[in-house]
């Protein structure tokens, strides 16, 4: 399962067909990232750019010119070359780009320069993405003077420089059924990987450990890379939100917090599970996961076409707030709490965000200052948690150090909502039973 050839030319249809007239759109692949000495990064292509292309090598730029008689859509690659084959691997050259990539036309790389001021002249817009690669942005900018700089034999440099994210971006929020099934094998990748976490776990092993179970399952399912870095926090290391250093002891006792999610044929996939290391729940701590489990599945019943994106950050509050209260954590009138932000002590972010190509994943929250409404084919995560600080001395000892966030991916259809990271234990019953057999 991957996306076919005629939804890539469907996409880069679509934004031309968003384009303004007169515009040209210029995009690069992401340059490759020296780790030291002589040893990069692995490559990642940038996502825009693989969205648009299906094209995972560096050194590439993708042209697209509505209306060019000639060709619209045109493609800068490197050359074969028998010399760097040997060495790097295959490179697909920009004959086998027309046919392979469905592109109109296609150039070596290295006649870039000589190539583009001639495409740019004469369009009044030139988009590009401004603003995240400053060597890019300076070689835009080179080519248009490059035009200017002929002005007295009339050539004509363009006015306007727009920035391409957001027409990209809207159509990347709304994903496909292909799309959609790649997102389900991500999630479904994960909840494996999870699953493998969680029957792996005992008292005494360290962090680390569970990682490697996780990472060999997203390995051998043709995951090539977890869609970030992940966190396995045991004890008050669940405390810190972003902890990745995974290197303590598992003690009996505590919890263990594990987020991880993998990349699969460039989408990702993002789960939280948090488990007792010895496999039963504290009361204490069953008490908050009681709290949190109800505070997600309630999230996740907001979620349908025509509500709004903060509708499940918004129940979580509420069903956070009440159970602080409940549980005597927080005191005062529920209302109150809620309009004091009384919860951000123990719950300090929001409900989800965006899920795709990135694991936080492109489109904008807000249209015209006011919050999105969900449309079929958007994703996002729903992950809420409590962490009560071991150096909180407002809350009774008993509670301090327990950090508790559960994640699954959901996906807006026409009826409701699907979870793409469905079948992993999640109630504290379904948990003990699965880490007990
Ligand atoms: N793992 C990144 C996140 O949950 O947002
Ligand atoms: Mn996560
Ligand atoms: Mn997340």
């Amino acid at each position: 399962m991957s996306i076919k050839k005629s939804e890539f030319i469907k996409r880069r249809k679509d934004l031309m067909a968003h384009m303004e007239a007169d515009s040209i759109a210029i995009l690069a692949a992401t340059k490759p990232a020296l780790r030291n000495g002589d040893a990069d990064y692995a490559y990642r292509q940038n996502s825009d750019f693989y969205y648009l292309t299906g094209f995972a090598e560096a050194e590439a730029v993708l042209v697209l010119i509505p209306g060019r008689e000639k060709g619209e859509c045109l493609l800068f690659c490197q050359e074969k070359d028998e010399v760097k084959e040997l060495w790097n691997g295959k490179l697909l050259g920009p004959e086998a780009a027309i046919k392979t990539l469905g592109v109109d036309d296609s150039f070596p790389i290295t006649d870039i320069d000589d190539i583009l001021p001639g495409l740019i002249e004469g369009r009044e817009r030139v988009y590009s993405p401004m603003g995240k690669d400053e060597a890019f942005d300076h070689q835009v900018m080179e080519w248009v003077r490059v035009i200017r700089s002929k002005v007295r034999s009339g050539a004509h440099p363009p006015g306007e420089f727009l920035v391409l994210d957001h027409l990209l971006h809207e159509m990347r929020l709304v994903k496909s059924k292909t799309e959609l099934d790649l997102m389900r094998k991500s999630g479904q990748i994960a909840v494996a990987a999870h699953k493998r976490a969680m029957q792996a776990c005992k008292p005494g092993i360290n962090e680390y450990e569970l990682e490697a179970e996780y990472l060999y399952e997203f390995a051998r399912s043709g995951s090539r890379a977890p869609a970030y870095t992940s966190i396995v926090a045991g004890g008050d290391n669940a405390c810190i939100l972003h902890y990745i250093e995974n290197n303590q002891t598992l003690v009996d006792g505590d919890l263990v917090l594990i987020d991880a999610g993998c990349e699969y044929e460039y989408y990702a996939s993002d789960i939280t599970r948090t488990f007792p290391v010895n496999g039963k729940f504290s009361p204490e701590q069953k008490a908050i996961y009681e709290v949190v489990l109800e505070a997600q599945l309630e999230a996740i019943k907001t979620i349908k076409p025509e509500a709004h994106w903060d509708d499940p950050h918004n129940r979580t509050v509420e069903v956070i707030t009440a159970g602080l209260v409940e549980l005597g954590l927080l005191k005062g009138k529920v209302e109150t709490l809620i309009e004091e932000g009384a919860y951000r002590d123990f719950y300090m972010h929001r409900a989800g965000h965006w899920l795709g190509m990135d694991v936080h994943d492109v489109g904008d929250y807000k249209i015209e200052g006011n919050w999105r409404l969900l449309e079929p084919g958007m994703v996002m995560t729903v992950e809420p948690g409590i962490y009560i600080s071991p150096k909180n001395t407002k809350v009774d000892k008993k509670w301090r150090g327990i950090g508790i966030r559960i994640e699954d991916d959901v996906a807006v259809t026409r009826k409701g909502s699907e979870i793409l990271t469905d079948g992993l234990a999640k109630t504290v019953d379904e948990i003990e039973s699965f880490m007990a057999a």
